[in-house]
């Protein structure tokens, strides 16, 4: 039996509009809503959506109930507003009350489901033009709506600046658990990106990187990347950055062929040293569910031979070239010196990013960097937001 009115969730969901008619009909309830839409319900989804404390466990919003136990043949013998709520009776005795926020905001009909698309939030395409997001680390660390501003623009842009950071080695981990725990790798929990005599990654000499992405070599890349610079005297060494969404619209504009390829073929990207061997196929070029670019893999200094079919061979280098050429075309580069005190963080997943080279007998050079999954940020900006 129904006991309370409550939605299976940690957030409200405010009213955005009123009910004004319910209709039981034969395989699903009519909504008719205030401003006139109509919201047809199918009585297994209603069903399987009630909130009550017998179908959700009120300490975890979890559901209990399985459809599958539920009658095949179930119908709604009635439904009436209550309260402004949608209180309904069901074959079998049970009955389910529902929030109309919750419910104007799950509802499948195609007005409330484009809008729902239309409110997803999208990437921001940059190119060089792009107005760097720049936070100042007091904020960040105190100030919960600056922490959400900086998030919503690692989201939606993929980089930021943080500045006024401490120039302790390990500051960066207390700005990195403003957002969640940080993901560690073979690099360590932190990395020190320094140039060293014994480097088990070209990141750790003083050599340019060319535009790359960090653990290609894993199933999934990390999120986000931080890299926040302890000194930096020596000439040179100046941070790269390109959007790499951007780079691929663009590519699949103007020679879909090549783009199709780099979607299509897998690669294989290897990280070795003494003690791992890291090993990822994939192709550099990931779309979602929607056939929107997702996520970009690359770096070259990390790369096995392609081997792909013979009569792929010479699309992939067509293709392959073509996307670095345009990873070094001016018009798409952000090009900033990273001073001390000062912190990038990007989505790693679309933001490329690169050092020119530097010269180590000119002076020191030394940043400190670590990773976090996006689920971690996607996951704090709905906490923020509640
Ligand atoms: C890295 C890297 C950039 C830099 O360590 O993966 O990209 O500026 N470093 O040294
Ligand atoms: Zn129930
Ligand atoms: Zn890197």
């Amino acid at each position: 039996m129904q006991t309370a009115a409550a939605v299976a969730d940690f957030r409200t969901y405010p009213k955005t509009c009123d009910l004004a008619d319910v209709q039981v009909l034969n395989d699903h309830i009519r909504v008719e809503w205030a401003d006139g839409r109509i919201s047809p319900f199918h009585h297994p989804w209603l069903r399987d959506n009630c909130p009550c404390a017998e179908c959700v466990y009120s300490v975890t919003r979890e559901q209990v109930l399985e459809i599958v136990d539920v009658d095949e043949n179930l119908s709604a013998i009635a439904a009436r507003i209550d309260q402004g709520f949608l209180s309904v009776e069901w074959s079998g005795g049970h009955r389910s009350q529902y929030d109309p926020g919750w419910l104007r905001a799950h509802a499948y009909d195609d007005a409330s489901r484009h809008e729902r698309h239309a409110k997803k939030p999208k990437p921001q395409l940059w190119n060089h033009t792009l107005k760097l997001p720049v936070f100042d680390y007091a904020a960040v660390m105190e100030d919960p709506n600056a922490l959400l501003q900086w998030l919503l623009a690692l989201r939606d842009v993929g980089l930021t600046q943080i500045r006024g950071v401490p120039t302790e080695p390990g500051s960066l981990a207390l700005v990195a658990k403003r957002i969640a725990f940080i993901r560690e790798s073979n690099f360590g929990v932190l990395f020190n990106v320094q140039s060293k005599a014994d480097a088990d990654s070209n990141a750790y000499t003083a050599f340019n990187l060319p535009l790359h992405s960090d653990l290609p070599t894993r199933e999934l890349q990390p999120g986000l990347q931080f890299l926040h610079c302890l000194v930096n005297e020596a000439d040179g060494g100046e941070s790269i950055f390109v959007d790499g969404f951007a780079i691929a619209n663009v590519l699949r504009a103007e020679d879909p062929e090549a783009f199709d390829a780099l979607c299509e073929i897998p690669v294989e990207f290897r990280n070795k040293d003494r003690h791992s061997d890291y090993r990822r196929l994939a192709p550099i070029i990931a779309l979602d569910a929607s056939g929107d670019v997702a996520e970009i893999r690359m770096a070259n200094f990390l790369r096995g031979p392609f081997d792909a079919p013979v009569e792929q061979m010479p699309l992939l280098y067509r293709a392959y070239r073509r996307f670095i050429a345009m990873t070094r075309e001016a018009r798409f580069r952000l090009v900033r010196r990273l001073n001390p005190g000062e912190l990038w963080c990007f989505d790693n997943r679309r933001t490329l990013h690169a050092r020119n080279a530097f010269d180590p007998a000119s002076g020191a050079r030394h940043f400190q960097g670590c990773y976090i999954d996006r689920d971690e940020l996607l996951s704090r900006i709905l906490v923020l937001q509640r």
